[in-house]
């Protein structure tokens, strides 16, 4: 008996088959890239996906058969746009979480709701620029002919889910990343919805994530090498559910991510703590919870870029091996990793990057050092607005591909004064905590918390209050640029789209 989970990544698709007792027993990745065709503009075409899948399924199919998969989990990148038709075609490329294109239409929305504190009233969160709301509004009133074909707004992982199942469904948690959803009520908000100008059609049903949604189709079967049949289980927005495979099923944990993007999260027991709509709290996968999270848009993206930059010549261990010769503190040099605009704590498309204090000394490895740091305190800065906000914590879990860097991990744990953890699959991110969530569902395990119990820790390290006291100075300066450089980067923002 096995349960699969599939994770529509920004950088790739990864497959993961998990035993009864939780052992990955087989994982895949297939890469692939994303489109920028303007400034700001973050597209992919969704049969990138669907080709990830075969490809890394292919992979873990070698190792555990179809016939001993019973139930299917799914993980994806979260707020992206894939408009269909009523065939499921593909209307023109997903619009996806870091694309910055439309502001406007956010500002809008809100002021459609009745303003920021009415929409909060309504949805729990702000229209935030890379929620999938602000998208529909955007092709709407720039692509007018193609949008009037849209049947449905999917995020990622409900596109495979079609693919797959020939539903069109998505669940709560990724339903609350659209800004659209009523993450109180745990529904579609009937409030807001009238008061836009598209149809509440246009959104697909709408499950609790360890509901099944519907069985692998005959076509599917035969496109994937999967067993026709087999369950389908809502699953959850890679941001969410990566909580589970990090063994956080309950308030009292923080959880920080570097993948793509960099995130803080934890568990709530109520959704009652975005007062201000500074963060973003959503439904948990886990049906009596929430989560709350702040989302940075550039971290190990941000490291991707930097590699680029240099040619690409040397592999991350390299780079980062190279980083740990620097002293904390990356000897006066700083980064801003708004490559990309920024989210949270800076909502702000226009945001820019930056190394600051780069003298003649400094070298490659400087940059990489610094880069990690300023990583980690985009993190920190998140953290603490939800410190601000009541979340009481004394660990850290620590997931996603940065959990590999124990330079990463050991920055998180100085700055934070916190201890840090890894547990097994955090790596794996969304695949590892979609596969645990099917195994509930399957009846594996008697609920989520049984499940996480499976996480076991693998690495802990404990902060070193010296190194600490110097990330914190340096993160004072940090924080003081983004106010202080907001003119200049708004500025370079405006030359770059040439206005
Ligand atoms: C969550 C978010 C990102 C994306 C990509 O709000 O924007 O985590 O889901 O991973």
């Amino acid at each position: 008996m096995a349960y699969l989970g599939i994770d529509i990544g920004t950088s790739g698709c990864k497959v993961l088959a998990l035993s009864e007792t939780g052992a990955v027993l087989a994982s895949h990745t297939a890469t692939y890239g994303l489109d920028q065709p303007n400034p700001g503009w973050t597209q992919q075409d969704p049969a990138i996906w669907v080709e990830g899948t075969r490809s890394a399924l292919t992979e873990v199919l070698k190792v555990t058969s179809a016939s001993e998969i019973t139930c299917i989990g799914l993980s994806g990148q979260m707020h992206g746009f894939t408009p269909v038709d009523r065939d499921g075609k593909v209307i023109r490329p997903a619009i996806l979480w870091n694309d910055q294109r439309n502001p406007d239409e956010a500002a809008e929305i809100e002021y459609l709701a009745g303003g920021a504190q009415s929409l909060l009233s309504q949805t729990n969160n702000r229209m935030l620029v890379g929620y999938t709301g602000g998208k529909i509004l955007w092709m709407r009133r720039h692509e007018r002919e193609l949008f009037d074909r849209v049947y449905k707004a999917l995020n990622p992982k409900d596109y495979l889910r079609l693919v797959l199942t020939g539903e069109f469904a998505t669940e709560v948690s990724d339903a609350s990343g659209t800004g659209l959803f009523d993450v109180r009520a745990r529904d579609w908000s009937q409030s807001l919805l009238p008061k836009l100008p598209f149809s509440a059609d246009i959104l697909p049903d709408c499950h609790e994530s360890e509901v099944v949604t519907g069985q692998v189709s005959k076509s599917a079967a035969e496109m994937f090498g999967l067993t026709e049949g087999t369950p389908v289980i809502g699953g959850g927005g890679d941001a969410v559910i990566q909580t589970l495979g990090s063994g956080v099923a309950q308030p009292g944990v923080l959880q920080t991510t570097i993948g793509t993007a960099g995130i803080a999260a934890a568990a709530l027991e109520t959704p009652e703590m975005n007062p201000e709509g500074r963060l973003q709290v959503f439904c948990n996968v886990a049906p009596d919870l929430w989560h709350c999270m702040g989302v940075s848009l550039n971290a190990g993206g941000a490291l991707n870029w930097l590699r680029a930059t240099q040619g690409g010549r040397d592999d991350f261990e390299a780079m980062v091996a190279a980083a740990s010769e620097v002293p904390p503190g990356a000897d006066g040099l700083l980064f801003l990793p708004y490559l990309n605009g920024e989210r949270c704590p800076h909502p702000d498309p226009k945001a820019r990057g930056a190394f600051i204090g780069l003298t003649a000394r400094h070298h490659g490895a400087h940059m990489t050092r610094a880069l990690m740091e300023g990583v980690s305190f985009a993190i920190y800065d998140m953290y603490r607005l939800m410190r601000h906000m009541g979340l009481k914590t004394e660990l850290i879990k620590a997931s996603g591909g940065g959990v590999k860097s124990q330079l990463w991990r050991q920055m998180q744990a100085d700055l934070f004064d916190c201890p840090i953890v890894t547990t097994e699959g955090a790596a794996e991110g969304g695949a590892f905590g979609a596969a645990l969530l099917a195994g509930v569902t399957d009846g594996g395990w008697a609920d989520i918390n049984e499940a996480v119990g499976c996480c076991h820790e693998l690495t802990r390290d404990a902060p070193d209050r010296a190194n600490g006291d110097i990330y914190r100075k340096s993160h004072g300066v940090y924080e003081s640029l983004y106010e202080t450089l907001k003119p200049s980067l708004h500025a370079l923002a405006e030359l770059e789209a040439g206005q």
